[in-house]
């Protein structure tokens, strides 16, 4: 998983590393930092007692922990020329030496933590790829990441259609003694679902064209009261990276560069706003949670993940229309709460999840960018409802 992280800032120059786009994207290096920083915190210094390695990082490094201390505001994480990459580099080095070297004859406290860790820095994988994309597109130059674009644009696709399940009393959420879970995914509990439908695949940039071109962003009727002035008071008029939309070539800024809007790809980097209205105009709802879990329950996980290397949401496939996992992160109508009997892990790391449970909508299933051993039916993804600059996009579901 370290490599992995090192792997993907590969590409990336130090000045690339440095710069921050906006408040919710962070810049490469505090991300290579910062993952190291929580095995240095929370395993190194807080099971093993060990020193710190410099004084300041707990300062430049800690993402959110009021438990730690203060800390750099999120904001002005761009500003921190010092240390340099090279630095940062020679402190992950460090860190990976020394808990590698703890791992041996480690408890099960240091090793459930230290599990933690590699699941955290799994997640900032992702960040850095969106992070990145972001701060790419702020380049007038578009330039691109480094991965190719592959594919064909207009692939054929397989028909959308709904599948029908009774509903009925379901399990969800996942028991922490069957595996990793994070604490949100805690306990295990039944839920009710009435008789409903999912789609068979993800929306398409095709068809989410059909519902700009059909005047969906002017149409109040469509939207959320919040979401209808959140598309006036920014000006939105397609999803992010959409360049040329009224032309009759659009074309699109993925980590490849700027490509043609391939209509047989999935619509991404849509906010949670744009994918209630669009699945209002099509005559159907986003799917709850608990409905898009039960689904997924089911299956493996597999799809056009991180390890595909692909960077970008693809066609549905023929052979398995389901797309429950890769691609895309699903925005569900459900709201990020805690399940019944939801308890925090002690200490600090109480604040890794429970503290966010408020204004947040849940997504599921990954993304392109997601590593496949980080997912799981349970996984609980979360954003604010205009959050858009992740790979988000949008299955439909009805009531049956
Ligand atoms: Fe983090």
């Amino acid at each position: 998983v370290r490599e992995t992280t090192e792997q993907l800032a590969h590409p990336l120059s130090a000045e690339d590393a440095v710069a921050q786009s906006m408040p919710d994207a962070s810049p490469t290096k505090w991300h290579l930092a910062h993952s190291t920083w929580f095995f240095e915190r929370f395993v190194l210094r807080d099971l093993l007692n060990q020193r710190p390695i410099s004084d300041a990082y707990d300062y430049l490094f800690n993402s959110y922990y009021e438990a730690v201390g203060a800390r750099v505001a999120r904001h002005a994480r761009g500003l921190l020329t010092r240390p340099s990459l090279d630095e940062v580099q020679v402190y992950r080095g460090l860190v990976t030496g020394r808990v590698s070297r703890a791992l041996e004859g480690a408890d099960a406290a240091v090793l459930e933590r230290v599990e933690l860790g590699i699941q955290h820095e799994q997640q900032h994988q992702e960040l850095i790829l969106t992070d990145i994309k972001h701060l790419l597109s702020m380049n007038p130059t578009l330039p691109s990441y480094g991965t190719e674009r592959a594919g064909v644009v207009g692939t054929a696709l397989p028909a959308l259609s709904f599948r029908g399940d009774p509903g009925g009393l379901v399990a969800i959420g996942a028991d922490p003694a069957g595996g990793f879970c994070f604490d949100n995914e805690a306990p295990a509990h039944r839920v009710h679902l009435e008789p409903h439908a999912l789609a068979s695949r993800l929306v398409t940039n095709g068809e989410y064209l059909d519902f700009i071109r059909d005047g969906g962003y002017e149409r109040a009727e469509l939207w959320l009261s919040d979401g209808f002035h959140w598309v006036a008071s920014n000006r939105i008029g397609a999803p992010l990276y959409w360049l040329d939309v009224a032309s009759g070539a659009p074309r699109e800024f993925t980590l490849g560069g700027c490509t043609p809007l391939d209509p047989s790809e999935p619509v991404c980097h849509v906010s949670y706003y744009e994918a209630d209205a669009y699945a209002r105009w099509a005559g159907a709802r986003l799917p709850t949670e608990a409905e898009w879990e039960h689904a997924a329950r089911a299956r493996s996980v597999s799809g056009n993940l991180l390890e595909s290397r692909r960077f970008h949401p693809g066609p549905a496939p023929h052979a398995d229309t389901s797309q429950l996992f890769g691609d895309c992160w699903e925005w569900t109508q459900s709201a990020y709460l805690p399940y019944p009997g939801y308890r925090p892990l002690a200490g600090a790391l109480g604040e890794y999840n429970g503290k966010f449970m408020c204004n947040q909508m849940v997504l599921k299933g990954g993304s392109c960018a997601t590593p496949r051993s980080h997912l799981r039916a349970s996984y609980r993804n979360f954003f604010p409802p205009a959050a858009r600059w992740q790979f988000t996009g949008i299955r439909l579901a009805r009531d049956t």
